[in-house]
């Protein structure tokens, strides 16, 4: 149990909240590579709308329940971790720090939850495991046209102690990242694929033509022929547990779980795909309500508040996942900085549930929502 942690935890990042954060990082990176990692799709109306579906929900606390102790711990899929959140795959690293995904999942273990490594990183998914030490680690899967590719990056993750497979279902192709095109996006010449050979890092950074070299690079070499019969095939050829991430629809959660799948992430991908689609909190009752207690279901998303913790939660997810904040963090102070983006938000929602009543998670119910509009 945790003893009163106010004020927020010290740390070298004087973190107000995470989005003051962006502001400080923004100074620190080349105009290209920030808007690579802020930006969303087309219209960025999706971007947008992680941020905004949040505010249509209120929580509606309860008083006088004694929340002088509290704990945010829970698990997922079996494993303690500290607070019900996980930091999620994001490509390259190596834009934020030196130190890349190495530091990421550093600072992750340190804060004592899960970093599920992307395919893209800079940092091998050896070097990334070695980072974690004792830690748990998660890996995530793009599925290559080329499927010895994908069965080598399974069998290196199992070899390295990754303890689940998260497969990404909702990037075919690149979304329509005009931000991309418009500055015709190339990686900076030393960041390495560190999961591939240099062939596939060259093809990386000279490809593209006038747009986006990352887009040309999916195009080429990402499966978009992936069906829900590829989700049995991953675990024909794995003993991990599947974690599909990038549903939105409920029908697409039972499809998940009806083809094997462990536990399904509802989200859009940080607004980066399709442009239009509905905030993953909009969906996720609909989703917990098709899913019926059959695997966890997770959520990420515009997470930057220990509230909007608190919302996932109340409405059925089991954990979210806080994307750009922690690339920010790493940005500002490398490991250290991870670490103090998760340590702010675990301060915010052990306030948040501490005024609303909730001493533990399992506290954390739905009738503390009120949905719609005051
Ligand atoms: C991502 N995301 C992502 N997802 C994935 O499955 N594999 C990946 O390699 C990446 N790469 C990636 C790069 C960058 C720069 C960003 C910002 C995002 C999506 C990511 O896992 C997550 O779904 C969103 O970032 C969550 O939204 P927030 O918290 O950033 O709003
Ligand atoms: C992205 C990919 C790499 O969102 O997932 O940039």
């Amino acid at each position: 149990m945790l003893d009163n942690q106010f004020p927020f935890p010290d740390s070298m990042l004087d973190i107000l909240n995470l989005d003051s954060l962006e502001t400080l990082a923004r100074e620190r990176l080349d105009p290209m590579l920030y808007d690579y990692i802020a930006g969303g799709s087309a219209d960025e109306w999706t971007l947008g709308e992680n941020r905004a579906a949040w505010s249509r929900l209120q929580l509606v606390p309860r008083m006088l329940r004694g929340v002088a102790t509290r704990s945010l711990e829970t698990t997922v899929l079996g494993t303690p971790v500290s607070f019900p959140v996980l930091v999620p795959p994001m490509a390259f690293h190596g834009l934020c720090h030196v130190d890349a995904e190495a530091a990421t999942a550093k600072g992750t273990v340190a804060e004592g939850t899960i970093f599920c490594a992307s395919t893209v990183s800079n940092c091998s998914l050896e070097t990334i495991a070695e980072a974690s030490g004792d830690g748990p680690r998660w890996f995530q899967l793009y599925v290559y046209r080329d499927r010895a590719i994908t069965r080598d990056l399974v069998e290196r993750a199992a070899a390295a102690g990754y303890s689940a497979l998260c497969l990404t279902v909702d990037t075919p192709y690149g979304g329509h990242r005009e931000r991309d095109k418009r500055n015709t996006l190339r990686m900076p010449a030393h960041l390495e694929l560190g999961n591939f050979p240099r062939s596939h890092t060259d093809a990386h950074h000279h490809g593209g033509g006038s747009g986006s070299s990352l887009g040309a690079y999916i195009h080429a070499m990402w499966d978009p022929g992936l069906t829900w019969n590829d989700v049995e095939w991953l675990q024909s050829i794995s003993s991990m547990p599947v974690v599909v991430k990038g549903v939105l629809a409920p029908d697409d959660a039972v499809l998940a779980l009806d083809h094997g799948a462990t536990a399904v992430i509802v989200s859009n991908h940080g607004g980066r795909q399709l442009d239009s689609a509905p905030a993953p909190i909009t969906m996720l009752k609909a989703v917990v309500d098709a899913v019926d207690g059959r695997g966890e279901v997770y959520l990420d998303g515009g997470v930057r508040r220990g509230t909007d913790v608190m919302k996932a939660l109340a409405l059925g997810a089991r954990a979210v996942l806080v994307g750009r904040p922690v690339l920010w963090g790493l940005t500002l102070d490398g490991a250290d900085g991870v670490r103090a983006v998760l340590a702010h938000l675990r301060g915010e929602l052990d306030l948040a549930m501490a005024l609303s009543g909730c001493a533990t998670v399992a506290d954390v119910t739905r009738d503390l929502i009120l949905e719609g509009r005051p």
